[in-house]
């Protein structure tokens, strides 16, 4: 069934002429704006996954080939503020036409171009994106025939979009969550046909509805299995001169502690003498789930594991992978060793250094599995701190340049958890004294990348680091990143005094020790 809904567009064009030219004042640094005329888009279908820690939507948009490329050179799509704050990971597919030849494809990302208000005096803001078009999708068809289509496919990964509801449980209670999103997609363009959809995780949906309301709400929607569809919905006006759009309400259950990465500090430290790569992580997480009514009692969360029905919203245990060839594992919290946790490591293997942990075959990847002090409930937070070595040289991780003295060691930027985002993650790389940094390649859109000097007692003149911060972190940042660089001739061998001596007590300790062990 088509809906028009007229009572959303009731401005006269006059006015909506006037709030477009007001709402023009954009509020961030939009490069170029984009203007209503530029495209005709045919369709835009939306879904969304509706989820705890994640949230997964994808676009399509079905756009007809501009008359005059000039105009068309940038697609611009929108987002709301919450969705654009908690924005991940992103990715664009093109096709023009039919699509079956390599050069009617492309694969892009989105750019972010500042944030314009929907309507005059209205809080609503929304985030533009922009997209390149191809220069070769703009071109007419010599023959002149009826303008092609190109379809815009945009898949985005957000962190965390729903929120518990209610805001605290009893212990043993199940979870529900409320996600609010737009009814229909934000566009610069408007759009012939647009339709809306959310799945939720299971069929468990307590209730659904647009706000504001109005009286037509209930033909406009339908649900079926997990599944509510919002519209389809005809002549949707541009972003730039409706209205605030109406939202789309779904409450549902959810069965899974819903926890996040707070903030991931790494601390790795590159040794040529010591043919090592230390890392050491320092965490904080917590359960973003619903808080816990009244006090935790372990005497029901003991019944509950023992009946096998433990609570499903709290996290007791979660596994770290790590890479192949990591030894040394610890985990360590505010009290100390932790001594419930268990590692599995396996042999190095350079032939895997380039694929994330986590993507290793089970039987490659090396595993922390940690379980916290006390189960994390809802609302609580944990900090902790795990550190493991990898072998610098026989792991593959350092690879000596045939050019003078230079280097290139791979670091993976972090361990992801599955199921857990980070919201912020920074890792410093330090690397032995006498390094001149050359480069950096991060394979992915850093918030910073920044050089610095790091001392400690043991250094004379401090070491050469790499700091990289990134926010809103995914299972795509959990990949190695590159630097490069060239170890003053000699600083290999000849280290400062203070290091070779402390270097020469350890070494004396070492022999003594294995002389007590072979004795043992
Ligand atoms: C483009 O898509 C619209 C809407 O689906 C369709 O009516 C039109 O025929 C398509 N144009 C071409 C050239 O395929
Ligand atoms: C921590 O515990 C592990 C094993 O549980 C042990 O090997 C290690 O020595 C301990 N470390 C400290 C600092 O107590
Ligand atoms: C942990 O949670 C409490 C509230 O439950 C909060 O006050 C505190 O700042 C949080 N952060 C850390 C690092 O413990």
């Amino acid at each position: 069934m088509l809906a028009s809904r007229e009572r959303q567009r009731s401005l006269l064009p006059a006015l909506a002429a006037a709030i477009f030219a007001l709402s023009s004042l954009f509020v961030g640094a939009a490069s170029a704006s984009p203007s209503p005329s530029d495209f005709t888009v045919h369709s835009i279908s939306v879904n969304h996954e509706l989820g705890g820690a994640h949230h997964k939507l994808s676009q399509l948009h079905l756009v007809q080939q501009p008359d005059d490329p000039a105009q068309g050179k940038k697609y611009y799509i929108g987002l709301s503020a919450a969705e654009a704050s908690s924005l991940s990971q992103n990715e664009v597919n093109l096709k023009f036409g039919p699509g079956v030849e390599p050069f009617q494809r492309a694969t892009t990302s989105l750019r972010a171009e500042g944030s314009v208000a929907s309507s005059a005096g209205s809080a609503d803001l929304t985030h533009l994106y922009s997209i390149d078009l191809p220069e070769n999708f703009l071109e007419k068809s010599p023959e002149g025939i009826a303008t092609p289509n190109i379809t815009i496919s945009i898949d985005f990964l957000f962190h965390r979009l729903a929120s518990p509801l209610p805001k605290l449980i009893g212990q043993t209670d199940s979870a529900s969550l409320l996600w609010e999103g737009d009814s229909v997609p934000r566009t610069p363009y408007g759009a012939n046909k647009v339709r809306v959809k959310a799945r939720t995780p299971t069929s468990q949906i307590h209730s659904y509805n647009l706000a504001p309301s109005f009286p037509d709400d209930a033909e406009l929607m339908t649900k079926s299995g997990a599944t509510i569809t919002v519209g389809p919905q005809v002549n949707v006006q541009s972003i730039l001169t409706s209205p605030d759009i109406q939202q789309l309400r779904v409450h549902y259950g959810y069965e899974s502690p819903i926890v996040s990465i707070v903030d991931l500090q790494r601390h790795v430290e590159v040794s040529h003498w010591g043919d090592n790569l230390a890392f050491q992580d320092r965490v904080w997480i917590r359960n973003d789930g619903p808080g816990l009514k009244g006090h935790f009692s372990r005497v029901e969360h003991q019944l509950g594991a023992f009946l096998k029905r433990p609570s499903k919203n709290l996290l007791t245990d979660f596994s770290i992978i790590l890479p192949s060839g990591a030894k040394d594992a610890y985990f360590i919290d505010q009290i100390g060793n932790v001594s419930t946790s268990a590692f599995r490591g396996t042999p190095p293997n350079a032939a895997h250094i380039t694929k994330p942990a986590y993507q290793l075959p089970a039987d490659q990847a090396s595993y922390l599995h940690l379980q916290p002090r006390y189960p994390l409930m809802g609302g609580w937070n944990y900090t902790y701190e795990v550190g493991f070595n990898l072998p610098l040289s026989k792991g593959g991780w350092l690879r000596s340049l045939k050019k003078g003295n230079q280097y290139t060691v791979a670091v993976p930027f972090y361990s992801a958890v599955r199921d857990m985002p980070a919201s912020k993650v920074k890792t410093r790389i330090v690397l032995p004294e006498g390094a001149t940094p050359i480069s950096v390649h991060v394979p992915f859109e850093a918030d910073s990348v920044e050089n610095e000097v790091y001392t400690t007692y043991l250094d004379t003149i401090g070491r050469p680091a790499v700091v990289i911060e990134k926010s809103r972190a995914g299972e795509a940042e959990a990949a190695n990143v590159y630097v490069q660089y060239e170890m003053a001739a000699g600083a290999d061998l000849l280290k400062p005094f203070v290091v070779t001596n402390v270097a020469l007590l350890l070494f004396i300790g070492a022999v003594a020790m294995r002389k007590l062990q072979a004795r043992g």
